[in-house]
């Protein structure tokens, strides 16, 4: 039986220049989707899926995350005082102290470099990757749905969707081997191919089950895509010894790491919301109707 996955690694490093000036101060996973950061949703998926320990990659500028997952007495005691239990609720919604660890990716080398950062918490367990620009809507969560594929299947897993064929210049893209539904086995993968270049339209989202044989190649990675040390080149890398899937999970991913994906997902995730959604409805239809 496959070992069970308690470690999530959350890189949060990034600079977030698609969203300035919105990131010159405020971190791009502390933008609010509706009304709870990015960052949080990407914790509840992993705690939702069973994950006990998080380590969250920072870097300079990040700090108020860890304020953000710390109580926050004054705040509580006003709550308290003026008798708001939902609220008081809601601002306490995080892991318990020990359950989330920081370390800080010291230089900007890429997404491999981030997660590499993380060996001495991961150590020798097969363990999570999420990118909380990447929000997914699903119930149960993205990470829970791959958990149970990665029972049958083992290995590497990334969790994968379907892209504009123009469009994978933008992500990982899979080389496919054979389908079978929603597992699909992978005998490639390659960082941001040109169209003409990618073998499929089968993309990465920023969900991963990695096995910790990663690290020896994240070791001595070199430099790919957009001169970074990419994750995507680690795990073609140990192809030869772990096998590699994608797993087409059910729900609806949102790209927040773009404009339209970032407010697409506000749309989306408010409409849902019971005392939001009849309200935005309407609003949006008359809001269609004059454009
Ligand atoms: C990263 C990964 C890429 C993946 C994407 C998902 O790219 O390198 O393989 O498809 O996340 O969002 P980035 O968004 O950092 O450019």
């Amino acid at each position: 039986m496959a070992k069970p996955i308690t470690k999530a690694v959350l890189p949060v490093a990034g600079l977030g220049t698609r969203f300035l000036p919105a990131t010159k101060v405020l971190p791009k996973e502390m933008l609010p989707i509706v009304d709870m950061p990015l960052i949080q949703y990407a914790i509840d998926e992993a705690l939702e899926a069973g994950i006990d320990s998080v380590m969250l990659v920072t870097g300079r500028g990040k700090s108020i995350i860890e304020d953000h997952f710390d109580y926050s007495h004054e705040l509580e005691q006003i709550l308290r005082r003026n008798n708001k239990e939902e609220e008081l609720e809601v601002v306490r919604g995080f892991p318990a102290a020990g359950h989330l660890a920081y370390t800080r990716q010291q230089q900007p080398l890429g997404l491999g470099h981030a997660v590499w950062c993380a060996r001495q918490f991961v150590a020798n367990e097969p363990f999570a990757v999420l990118l909380p620009d990447d929000l997914v809507k699903a119930t149960p969560g993205c990470l829970k749905q791959m958990i149970s594929a990665y029972e049958q299947v083992g290995g590497n897993l990334v969790a994968s969707v379907e892209v504009d064929p123009d469009q994978t210049n933008r992500y990982g893209i899979l080389d496919v081997a054979s389908d079978n539904g929603s597992l699909v086995e992978a005998n490639g993968i390659i960082e941001k191919p040109s169209p003409e270049d990618s073998p499929s339209t089968l993309s990465v989202i920023g969900r991963y089950i990695l096995q910790p044989e990663i690290f020896s190649y994240l070791d001595r990675q070199k430099k790919g895509a957009q001169n970074e040390i990419q994750l995507t080149d680690a795990i073609a890398a140990t192809l030869p010894d772990v096998s590699l899937h994608g797993f087409l999970f059910e729900g609806v991913r949102f790209d927040c790491g773009t404009k339209a994906g970032f407010v697409l997902a506000n749309i989306a995730f408010a409409l849902d919301r019971k005392e939001l959604g009849l309200e935005l409805k309407q609003a949006i239809r008359k809001l269609m109707v004059s454009k």
